[in-house]
């Protein structure tokens, strides 16, 4: 019985070998297709510290798409390892995660990660640092000022009687008050887009830090809801949004600062209605300047 149960096994595993033979013999006869050269020009904004006396430059790189990877930061890397160690810029995550590569390309505020290369040759792509802000160098801005601002409203939890020895709980209806707030990662995208940093460079609440207070506020956590909602009703907080909603158009995670802000002050119904509207007409919902007077 042994030896017949093997004359019947032998004969396919002889058409396995003989196939695994055919595939790797035509394997060895294929010739890798080679992708034509796409040259594409991309002009980057040049400054060194080293250099003061020397204005800032865009300077040109020609890299071949075919040969680099989908994202802006990956014609970043490419020029860094291969053609330039000099040009400096900030990455981490590589996911939009991090917010480290924010900067301003083709006159977007966006992460260079998320952000896909225009495959239209015939164009070149601009990148500069994200604008309104001192450079540190290159498309390195000192986000100092932003990071002093989201300093001031305190962004942790606080609370007298938090519970102890075991998790602070919270329903799942309140944790869902978060969604549209926690996400942010504080590229700063949202802030250095306002033309107010323009004038009032330091004193201008901007609107990542703004958003980040009412993520606190809502927080079911926080006791400290009162004195954080005080302590934003002044000339230079809320009252400086002019519903532009640039910081909502630009926020490469989709989030809306603006709509927010009547939730601060119980006196923003222009800035609520605004922020409707805005909504509206990014989903599609406003379909002409009529509609817009009711
Ligand atoms: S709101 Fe958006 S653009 Fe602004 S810091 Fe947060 S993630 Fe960045
Ligand atoms: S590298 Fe982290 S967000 Fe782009």
């Amino acid at each position: 019985m042994q030896s017949l149960a093997a004359a019947v096994v032998r004969p396919q595993a002889f058409r396995n070998t003989v196939r695994t033979f055919a595939s790797s013999a035509a394997r060895a006869q294929a010739v890798p297709t080679q992708k034509p050269v796409l040259n594409k020009e991309f002009k980057i904004y040049r400054w060194n510290p080293d250099e003061p006396a020397k204005k800032p430059t865009l300077q040109s790189y020609t890299i071949d798409l075919n040969q680099c990877g989908p994202m802006i930061l990956d014609a970043l890397i490419k020029i860094k390892n291969e053609m330039d160690p000099t040009l400096t810029f900030r990455r981490s995550c590589r996911e939009g995660i991090c917010g480290s590569c924010a900067m301003n390309i083709n006159g977007q505020n966006t992460l260079a990660c998320l952000c896909r290369i225009d495959r239209t040759v015939s164009k070149d792509t601009k990148i500069y640092p994200l604008p309104h802000m001192y450079i540190v160098k290159d498309l390195v801005p000192d986000l100092t000022l932003f990071y002093k601002q989201y300093k001031s409203i305190e962004p942790y939890l606080k609370n007298d009687n938090p519970p102890e020895g075991r998790e602070f709980l919270q329903s799942q209806e309140d944790r869902r008050k978060l969604d549209g707030m926690y996400e942010c990662i504080l590229c700063a995208c949202c802030s250095t887009f306002l033309p107010q940093l323009l004038v009032e460079p330091g004193r201008v609440p901007w609107p990542a830090t703004l958003m980040a207070a009412y993520r606190w506020m809502a927080d079911s956590r926080d006791s400290y809801k009162a004195q954080r909602k005080e302590k934003l009703q002044n000339e230079m907080s809320l009252y400086r949004c002019h519903t532009i909603f640039n910081c909502a158009r630009t926020c490469p995670k989709g989030l809306n600062p603006p709509r927010l802000l009547p939730r601060l002050s119980s006196n923003l119904p222009q800035i609520e209605r605004s922020a409707r509207l805005y909504c509206m007409e990014r989903d599609g919902l406003i379909l002409n300047a009529s509609d817009l007077r009711h």
